[in-house]
Order: structure tokens, then C-alpha cells, then sequence
């Protein structure tokens, strides 16, 4: 096979066969093919686009491409959740343990990555004495025990998918949706899912902004999952706003323990019931997901929900008073409230922009040098569509620096108030599953 042949191929708008996908995979990772070679294959994907049975070949030869974990040992169906990414996204941290409540195991590889907050692992290390670094024979014991552990990233995952999503950053050809799907699925395929629910963001503070690109992308990995035999569905959510009130690291930990007390937001209390409902049924712990949502809803009522976050802390060594007590965690030395000049209803809260003002604080990594500061971040006080009276808290500031006129700045210029009556969004907007 000579690589040339395959981008005219691809050039031409010709199938590739999974022989042919195999050999591009594993040459580029080998680095016997070079950059510039699968620079033209992007780009000629890009404009050609790939068939169903090329993307499943590409997501799964991406998945061979390194280290698969191994999750056999984990009884029942190992059911993951994967967001396309968003602003003060707390899911994970509510649905790990409410879902565990319901016995759905819930192996969880995080990472800490770049971004407006951490990652879940740095959210979960504002519990002092919470750690991921254990064996995986201890991973696995937890999670057969407690039905939920998290564990930081290790071992050669996905490394075609890291040099790939590189090279598309520099050629202009991320953008392009069989690349995303297979990018995604990839990496929860190598992770060990048996099952996956994609929370896939739609609005302006997501990766998608309009609807029609979040449904191309939700149904092409759904497409993806269930032709590699992962059964997959996605739920498509607003991202127009932040989600819940919170962000930041310590923050947004106390809106879970919060929304596992049943005293969440609104809104994130309702998708993590809408995502929780089927990954049960997934799981094949319930045959409806209205079943699934009364098992959570009662999981939150009677307590085992929040029970399942203090074994899930405990077990990693986390002080797991905080769920009682979530003054215990780390507290700012400033707050300030950001006070409303006029009288109206909100219509914009620009999600990136919030996000940005958060990492301004310290609550996330601009470089990966960077050190998070834990305590600081953002509580949202209104959301899109509510009234505010001048002199009213539309978010307070929690800071370890005394000075936080920019960041003031920058929320006003993102927070908008219009004086006529602005309806909230859609929350959840569509459920693909095929
Ligand atoms: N996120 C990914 O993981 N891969 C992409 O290609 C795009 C977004
Ligand atoms: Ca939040």
C-alpha cells in the first residue's frame, strides 16, 4: 500500500477499506507515515467527508493504536459519560455517586487538562486527603465494592488520536465532524465503556453552537458506538449558559453535595436526571428511563445518593465530613457581589466569557504549568431569563486576591440585562439514539 494512493482515494471521494485505514492509523503512529501526508488525507476527509463504515474503522484503529484498560473484572455493564465540554459542568461529580446509588458501576478515568476550571480530578482534590493515584487493582476492588472509584489517567491511551488532534489544530481541519466522532469515541472505547451517553452541548458556550451541528455530531457517534457494538445514545443540551450556579473547583463540589441533597439547581439537577436515567437503562438496571429517573429521584430522597459521595470520598482518603459540613472545604479570603446597574430581565450570559473570568480568579489552567487555586471561582445569582433589581447580586466573586476590578469588568460585559421579558432556554433540547 503506498499512502499517496490512499489520499487521491480519499481525494476522489472513494471509500477507504478497513485495510486501508488500519495501514494509515498504524503507519502514522509508528511515524513511518509522515505529517504532511496526513495533513492532505484531513484535509481531503474535510471536504469528502467519511462513510459510516469508515468512521467506525477509524475510531476503532485509533482505539488499537495504544493501551485498551481492561475493565472485565468490574461486574455488570460499565456504562460511560462523556460531555462535549461547556462551562461549570458539575455532571460528573453529581452522577458518578448518584448513579452508583442505583448499583450502575461507574469506573472513572479523569484527567486535569486545560480550562475555565479543573478537571474532575482537581474539582475532587478540593476534598483534603482525596487522591486517584491508586493501582488499578485497587480501582477495581472499590468499584466492585462501592460501585464507584476514580482513577487519574495512565498507560498510552489513544496516541494516534493525541498526534492526529495536534496536527488537525494546526491544518484547519478539526472542524470536521467524522474527525470529532472518532476522536471522541475513541478515547471512551479505549477507556474500557461498555455503554456511553454523550451529553453533546449546544449554544454559544459550546464546541457546537447552532443545533443542527450538535445533532450531526450526536448522531455520528451515536452511528459510531453502535456499530463498534457499544450501545450509545446522546442527549443534546443548552450550553447558551452556564450550567448550574457554580464555577469553580471547591465550588462546584458543593453544588454537587448540594444537588445529591436535592437542593441543587434547577438545571443541573434536571440533566444529571435526564443523563443519570439513561445511563441506568443502559446499564440495564431499569427498562424505561422513566423507571431509571424514579430510582434516582428516590436515590436523592432517601439519601443514598449522598451516602455513595462519602464512601466514594472516604475510600480515596477524602475527609467525607464535607459532605455534612461543606465549610470544611477550601474557602476564598474575598468575596464580593457583582451588583446590577439597572432594573430588567437577564438575556445573555455569555458562557466562555464567565468561564474565562473564573480562570482570571485561578479556578483554571491557562498553560499547563499552571497552578489552580481551588478555593476561588463564580456562583452564578440569576440565570437567563430571570428579573434583577438594581443594586441586586447577579453573581458573587470568591477570590484570594483582593483586587478583582477585571474580573467585574469582564462579567458585566458578558451578563446582559434587557428590559424587556426574556423566556429561559431548553434545557435539553433532543435525545438521539439513532
Ligand atoms: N474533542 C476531541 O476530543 N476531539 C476532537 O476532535 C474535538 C473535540
Ligand atoms: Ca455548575
Amino acid at each position: 500500500m503506498r499512502m499517496v494512493d490512499l489520499i487521491e482515494k480519499k481525494r476522489d471521494g472513494k471509500e477507504l477499506s478497513s485495510e486501508e485505514i488500519q495501514f494509515i492509523i498504524k503507519g502514522y503512529t509508528d511515524g513511518a507515515i509522515p505529517d504532511y501526508q496526513i495533513s492532505a488525507l484531513t484535509m481531503a476527509i474535510f471536504f469528502q467527508g467519511m462513510t459510516e463504515s469508515e468512521r467506525a474503522d477509524l475510531t476503532m484503529s485509533m482505539v488499537e493504536s495504544g493501551d485498551k484498560i481492561d475493565l472485565s473484572k468490574i461486574e455488570g455493564i460499565k456504562v460511560d459519560k462523556h460531555s462535549t465540554g461547556g462551562v461549570g459542568d458539575t455532571t460528573t461529580l453529581v452522577l458518578g455517586p448518584l448513579v452508583a446509588a442505583v448499583g450502575v458501576p461507574v469506573a472513572k478515568m479523569s484527567g486535569r487538562g486545560l480550562g475555565h476550571t479543573g478537571g474532575t480530578i482537581d474539582k475532587l482534590e478540593a476534598v483534603e486527603g482525596f487522591h486517584v493515584e491508586i493501582e488499578n487493582e485497587e480501582f477495581i476492588k472499590l468499584v466492585n465494592q462501592n460501585k464507584i472509584a476514580v482513577i487519574g489517567q495512565s498507560g498510552n491511551l489513544t496516541p494516534a488520536d493525541k498526534k492526529l488532534y495536534a496536527l488537525r489544530d494546526v491544518t484547519a481541519t478539526v472542524d470536521s465532524i467524522p474527525l470529532i466522532a472518532s476522536s471522541i469515541m475513541s478515547k471512551k472505547i479505549a477507556a474500557g465503556a461498555d455503554a456511553i451517553v454523550l451529553d453533546v452541548k449546544t449554544g454559544a458556550g459550546a464546541f457546537m453552537k447552532t443545533l443542527d451541528d450538535s445533532r450531526e455530531l450526536a448522531k455520528a457517534m451515536v452511528r459510531i458506538g453502535n456499530n463498534v457494538g457499544r450501545k450509545t445514545m446522546a442527549v443534546i443540551s443548552d450550553m447558551s449558559q452556564p450550567l448550574g450556579f457554580a464555577i469553580g473547583n471547591a465550588l462546584e463540589v458543593k453544588e454537587a453535595i448540594d444537588t445529591l441533597k436535592g437542593e441543587g439547581p434547577e438545571d443541573l439537577t434536571e440533566l444529571c436526571l435526564v443523563l443519570g436515567s439513561h445511563m441506568v437503562v443502559l446499564a440495564e438496571k431499569a427498562e424505561t428511563p422513566a423507571q431509571a429517573r424514579e430510582m434516582l429521584e428516590q436515590a436523592i430522597k432517601d439519601g443514598s445518593a449522598l451516602e455513595a459521595m462519602k464512601t466514594f470520598l472516604s475510600s480515596q482518603g477524602g475527609d467525607a465530613s464535607v459532605v455534612d459540613d461543606p465549610s470544611r472545604l477550601p474557602q476564598a479570603k474575598f468575596v464580593y457581589e457583582l451588583e446590577a446597574k439597572e432594573d430588567g430581565y437577564v438575556s445573555e450570559i455569555v458562557a466562555d466569557a464567565v468561564g474565562t473570568a473564573a480562570m482570571v480568579l485561578g479556578a483554571g489552567r491557562a498553560t499547563k504549568e499552571s497552578e489552580i487555586d481551588l478555593a476561588v471561582g463564580l456562583m452564578l445569582r440569576k440565570k437567563i431569563g430571570d428579573t434583577v433589581s438594581k443594586g441586586e447580586s447577579l453573581a458573587t466573586i470568591y477570590s484570594n486576591f483582593e483586587n478583582v476590578e477585571e474580573v467585574k469588568e469582564r462579567l458585566y460585559s458578558s451578563i446582559k440585562i434587557t428590559a424587556s421579558k426574556v423566556d429561559a432556554p431548553v434545557l435539553v433540547h433532543e435525545e438521539i439514539t439513532e
